[in-house]
């Protein structure tokens, strides 16, 4: 039978309710509900690499790998697998090319998420690793763990991206906040998309790191805020001060050490911890696994589509031809309107998370009545930007 009336969830500040955010986070797991875990401490489930690297020949992956989508869905959210490299030299062949890559790219390069001089960044540092060694990239990306916990959320196939993050000695902690992708939109632009379409967008990626030394307490493990991600309004929800304070006053810690990972749904409240100690860099190789639903069906040239019908757009805008909405629906169309994927050294967002998408360069091309010329030599740099 069809309901009488539409009733869509509203999808506004206003309905932001820290009482049910405490109780979603109030929630402790089951026992024997996730029988494989070695322990859960903090409401963490926590894994041994030996044990899942047992799995391949027990015939028990699967078994795992239902445990962790329980995990990330229903669950708290996070696990920790100690150990997630049994190898301890894969680990340092990748932190000396992160050195390297960190001498070369010196300082300067951008991260929004602190204070200059206080977090070291490498943006795509799956891709450099790539080019500077691949021997090590090998060796470190063949790691079967790595497909299984991947796998157990997405499906057989993705794709990785990864960012060196540091917090160097007495680097303050991070914000509290969702990852991407909409943990990288302003509030006006998060309410534009409808509440099931946030809720959606946590199962597109797997967020994970990986330690690449010991991290003790005082150096800053990653805050977690377990069950967090079950709270429909939460990305609307992590820059209210009422629950950056919540917070602050229930995340848990686990320390790790090199080689251990964590991985998280990508709506869990989460943030880099501070570093107190003044002798260690905290370096976790940061990870998205990405859906491989997140693309379309045909590789369209969006670029070429919107450089030919240009000259048309501004014909027609000058003469008042194209109303607001019929022209923001053109645009929507013919241009890419989201900012990612995209190259954040060289396209970093100035003023916000996310980078100017090529509708809103186009808008200002139309606006600002520029020529084709001037037009295609800003398009040209917009996709150049945007390239590894
Ligand atoms: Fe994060």
């Amino acid at each position: 039978m069809l309901p009488t009336t539409i009733n869509n969830p509203t999808n506004d500040e206003q309905q932001l309710n820290i009482s049910i955010f405490n109780e979603l986070c109030q929630q402790k797991n089951e026992e024997n509900t996730y029988p494989l875990a070695q322990s859960i401490e903090n409401s963490i489930p926590i894994y041994t690499g030996k044990d899942l690297r047992l799995s391949f020949k027990s015939d028990m992956t699967q078994d795992y790998k239902n445990e962790f989508t329980h995990i990330f869905k229903e669950g708290p959210g996070v696990i920790v697998i100690k150990d997630f490299f049994n190898n301890k030299n894969d680990i340092d062949h990748m932190s000396h090319i992160f050195d390297e890559l960190l001498k070369q790219q010196g300082k300067g390069a951008g991260d929004h998420f602190a204070k200059d001089g206080k977090n070291g960044r490498i943006w795509n540092v799956f891709e450099k690793s790539a080019m500077y060694d691949s021997s090590s990239f090998i060796q470190y990306y063949k790691n079967p763990l790595l497909q299984m916990v991947a796998q157990s959320w997405l499906g057989p196939n993705y794709q990785v991206t990864t960012q060196l993050n540091v917090i160097y000695p007495q680097g303050k902690a991070q914000q509290p906040h969702r990852d991407f992708h909409l943990g990288f939109q302003e509030n006006e632009e998060i309410k534009r998309y409808p509440l099931h379409m946030q809720k959606m967008s946590q199962y597109l990626t797997l967020q994970g790191g990986i330690a690449h030394v010991d991290i003790p307490l005082d150096a800053g493990p990653t805050q977690l805020l377990p069950f967090s991600h079950q709270y429909d309004l939460g990305y609307l929800a992590w820059r209210d001060p009422l629950f950056i304070e919540y917070f602050k006053e229930h995340y848990v810690q686990l320390p790790l050490n090199k080689g251990d990972a964590l991985f998280f749904n990508p709506a869990l409240f989460h943030a880099g911890g501070e570093n107190k100690t003044t002798n260690i860099n905290r370096n976790v190789n940061l990870i998205q696994v990405s859906s491989a639903f997140s693309k379309p069906m045909e590789t369209v040239d969006l670029y070429k589509i919107v450089l030919n019908i240009y000259p048309e757009l501004l014909d027609l805008y000058q003469k008042n031809l194209l109303s607001g909405l019929a022209l923001d629906s053109i645009l929507t169309a013919s241009c890419d309107a989201y900012s990612f994927p995209t190259n954040l050294d060289t396209d970093s967002p100035i003023g916000s998370l996310a980078p100017k998408t090529v509708k809103e360069l186009t808008l200002e091309a139309l606006t600002k009545n520029w020529d084709l010329l001037t037009f295609k030599y800003k398009l040209l740099a917009h996709q150049q930007n945007r390239q590894s």
